[in-house]
C-alpha cells in the first residue's frame, strides 16, 4: 500500500476540536434554555431577587418563559415597548416600527422575561386584563419623567474601551448581593418573602393572578453567538412613572448574575444612539462596543444604533461555554 500523506492531518484534527467545541456550546446554550423553560427560575434560584424596595419603589419580581406569560402581560409589554420605541425604530433607515413583528419577538418560545410588579400596601390585587395593566404602559405624569431625566448625567461617548474601567464597580455590586442571597438562601428570608396576592406554588405566574401593576421587564434569551453561550437582552423598559429609581441598573445587573451563574461569556444588547438614557445605563455599567457593532466595524460612519457587550468574569476554576 502507497505511503498515505499525513499533512491534513493537523487541520482535520483542529477543525474537529473546533466542531466539538461548537456542539458542547450549543449542548450548554441548549440546557440554559431547558433550565429556565418553566417554573420560576427567579423564585427557585435567585429566591433574595424576587422583591425590589429602594428609592421609594416597593415591588415584586417574578419570571417568565415566553409560552407562560399571560397574553394581558404580554400585551402590556408590547404596549410599553411601541410607547418608548417606535419612533427610535421609525428613525432607522430599514427597521421601521411593525406591532406583528414587536409581538411575534415577544412572544417567541426562547424569551425569558424578568417582570416587575409594583405594589401598594394597600392596593388589590390585578388581573390580567385590569385597566391598571393597560395603563401601565401609558405616558406618565410628566414631573415624574421630567424628574427622572433631570437627574441623571448626560450620556458619555460610547467606545470600544469605554467599560474597562467600570467592570469593576458593578462586579463588585453582585458580588454583594450573591453574599445577601446566599445569606437569605441560609435561612434569613426577610427577603425572599412569598408575594403577596400571588400564588405560593412558585409557578412561573401561569396562574393568572399578578403580585401588582406591571411596571418593568426584562426579556432576555440564552443563545450562541460567535461560537460562545450568551445572555442576549432584547429588551428594557422600565415605565416611565417608575424611572430613576434604579430598577434599569437592577434588572440589568440581575441578568448579569443570572448570565454568570448560568455559564455564559457574555452579555449582549443592541441600542439606538438617539437612546442616551439606555447608553448612559450600558456605560456605567461597564458594556463596551461589540467587535461586529456598526461602530466598531466602521468608526466614521454614521450609524443608528450599536450592539455592546459585557464579557462575565469566569468564575475561578470554571470553563464558560
Ligand atoms: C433606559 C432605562 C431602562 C433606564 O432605567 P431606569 O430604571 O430609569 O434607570 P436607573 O434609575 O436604574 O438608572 C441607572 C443609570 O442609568 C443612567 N440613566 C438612567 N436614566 C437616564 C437618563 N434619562 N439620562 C441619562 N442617564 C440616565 C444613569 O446614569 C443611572 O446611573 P446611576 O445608577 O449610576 O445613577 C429606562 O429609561 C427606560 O426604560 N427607557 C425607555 C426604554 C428604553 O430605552 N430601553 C432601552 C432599550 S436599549
Amino acid at each position: 500500500m502507497a505511503k498515505k500523506s499525513s499533512k491534513g492531518k493537523p487541520k482535520k484534527l483542529a477543525r474537529k476540536a473546533e466542531n466539538e467545541r461548537a456542539a458542547a456550546v450549543a449542548a450548554a446554550v441548549k440546557a440554559m434554555n431547558e433550565a429556565s423553560a418553566s417554573g420560576d427560575f427567579l423564585a427557585a434560584q435567585y429566591p433574595a431577587f424576587t422583591r425590589y424596595d429602594r428609592k421609594g419603589l416597593t415591588a415584586a419580581l417574578r419570571f417568565y418563559a415566553a409560552p407562560e406569560l399571560p397574553p394581558a402581560l404580554l400585551d402590556w409589554a408590547l404596549g410599553l415597548t411601541r410607547d418608548h420605541m417606535a419612533a427610535l425604530y421609525e428613525a432607522c433607515p430599514g427597521w421601521g416600527w411593525s406591532d406583528a413583528k414587536k409581538r411575534a419577538e415577544l412572544a417567541d418560545p426562547a424569551a425569558r422575561y424578568l417582570v416587575v410588579f409594583e405594589q401598594q400596601p394597600a392596593a388589590q390585587v390585578q388581573q390580567p386584563g385590569d385597566a391598571a395593566v393597560g395603563a401601565a404602559g401609558g405616558a406618565a405624569p410628566p414631573a415624574a419623567a421630567a424628574a427622572a431625566g433631570d437627574a441623571v448625567a448626560p450620556a458619555a461617548p460610547l467606545t470600544a474601551a469605554a467599560g474597562t474601567a467600570a467592570l469593576e464597580a458593578p462586579a463588585a455590586a453582585i458580588a454583594a448581593d450573591e453574599q445577601r442571597e446566599n445569606s437569605a438562601a441560609a435561612g434569613n428570608t426577610s427577603s425572599a418573602q412569598a408575594v403577596p396576592g400571588s400564588s405560593s406554588s412558585g409557578s412561573g405566574g401561569g396562574d393568572g393572578c399578578l403580585p401588582g401593576r406591571p411596571v418593568a421587564f426584562v426579556h432576555f434569551r440564552f443563545e450562541v453567538e460567535e461560537g460562545e453561550a450568551v445572555l442576549y437582552c432584547y429588551e428594557i423598559q422600565v415605565a416611565a412613572a417608575a424611572q430613576g429609581k434604579g430598577l434599569g441598573r437592577f434588572l440589568m445587573q440581575l441578568l448579569e448574575l443570572v448570565g454568570r451563574r448560568s455559564g455564559v461569556a457574555r452579555l449582549m444588547l443592541t441600542v439606538f444612539h438617539a437612546n442616551t438614557a439606555a447608553l448612559a445605563l450600558y456605560n456605567r455599567l461597564g458594556y463596551v462596543l461589540d467587535d461586529d457593532s456598526p461602530g466598531a466595524v466602521d468608526p466614521s460612519g454614521d450609524h443608528k444604533y450599536e450592539i455592546l457587550t459585557k464579557r462575565l468574569p469566569a468564575p475561578a476554576g470554571a470553563t464558560k461555554a
